[in-house]
């Protein structure tokens, strides 16, 4: 048996695997082509760059590969709507809305042929992204990396979601191999998205100490945080995570006011910044639940090869 393809409006990927979008600079062009070329789809992070930056990402990820390669923006950014322009002019075939409800992002996908998938946390808010035109949607379970939006399991989550619309649901949150696959496709999901397990790849655009700080983590080492975006997040337990759930938020040098509602108790894009270029310490480092399950770091290649091979062990009975 062959592993599914995924179908988004008029985009298909060989692979029902997405590669979700990490900020700030996790996932960049590199790992959104090597994602899209192996079979899945791609998916380059536009919070926190210019859109000068992110017209480039794009391009150049376009270049590399002939398959599905998309952007993902998180609703809650000043710049939504610029970076969303950005992504279409870059020649994104995918735009994912993340962390807030967009309408008017429906009207420009549609306008430049592009596919509009949001994340949801709700049958509501699922059903409502299927009447303004959504291709797909996105269920995020509690068990995701970065800001979570609710506190359901996916698994708990994503039948209810798939019950409720028509369109292709993927679900993401606490998958690292092709077993977590296997149960969420079989839950009623269309496709995978993976955003921890790609973070800790060799085409991640991460430094090798944030990459280490993967490898290194037990299931102790992660934990919640207060982001100023109004949402908890997680991420790996360092010296910033001590600090802030202690309440002892660090001054922010300096604030462009990025984010629509910022609470401004401390600037976590510069937290963001500082844990990709290699800061794990005064950084904040994002990542699922399930980092713990993760003890080197592939190739896109050989991860989407090994997916691909735990799925099938687990299709013909076997377990992992
Ligand atoms: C380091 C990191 C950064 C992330 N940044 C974003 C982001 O900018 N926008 C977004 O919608 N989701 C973001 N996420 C969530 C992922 O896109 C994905 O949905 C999630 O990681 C899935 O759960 P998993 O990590 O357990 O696979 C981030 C996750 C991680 C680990």
């Amino acid at each position: 048996m062959e592993m599914p393809s995924l179908t988004i409006g008029s985009r298909t990927a060989r692979l029902p695997i997405v590669q979700g979008g990490m900020a700030v600079r996790i996932s960049m062009a590199p790992l959104a082509a090597a994602v899209a070329e192996a079979g899945g789809v791609g998916l380059i992070a536009g919070s926190g760059l210019a859109a000068d930056e992110l017209t480039r990402e794009v391009r150049a990820a376009k270049a590399a590969t002939s398959g599905v390669v998309g952007v993902n923006i998180m609703v809650a950014v000043r710049k939504f709507k610029d970076l969303v322009h950005a992504a279409i002019e870059g020649g994104a075939d995918i735009i994912v809305a993340g962390a807030g409800f967009s309408r008017d992002v429906f009207g420009w996908c549609r306008e430049a042929g592009v596919e509009c998938v949001p994340i949801v946390g709700s049958e509501r808010v699922a059903k409502l992204s299927e009447r303004f035109g959504a291709s797909a949607v996105i269920v995020e379970g509690h068990e995701a990396g970065g800001h979570l939006g609710t506190d359901e399991y996916m698994l708990d989550l994503l039948p209810r979601i798939v019950e409720s619309v028509t369109i292709p649901v993927i679900g993401a949150g606490g998958v690292v191999t092709g077993a977590g696959i296997k149960r969420t496709l079989d839950a009623g999901a269309s496709g995978v998205q993976m955003g921890t397990r790609f973070a800790a790849t060799v085409e991640s655009s991460a430094s090798d100490e944030f990459k280490s700080m993967y490898v290194n983590a037990t299931d102790e080492d992660i934990v919640l945080i207060k982001s100023p975006v109004g949402l908890p997040g997680r991420a790996i337990r360092n010296p910033l995570t001590q600090r802030l759930v202690g309440g002892d938020y660090p001054v922010i040098d300096r604030c462009i006011s990025c984010l629509k509602d910022c609470g401004k108790e401390y600037c976590i894009i510069d937290k963001l910044v500082r844990a990709q270029q290699g800061d794990v310490t005064g950084g904040l480092v994002f990542a699922g639940s399930a980092a713990a399950r993760i003890h080197d770091i592939p190739s896109v290649r050989e991860l989407m090869e090994r997916l691909v091979a735990e799925w099938e062990v687990a299709t013909s009975g076997g377990t992992q």
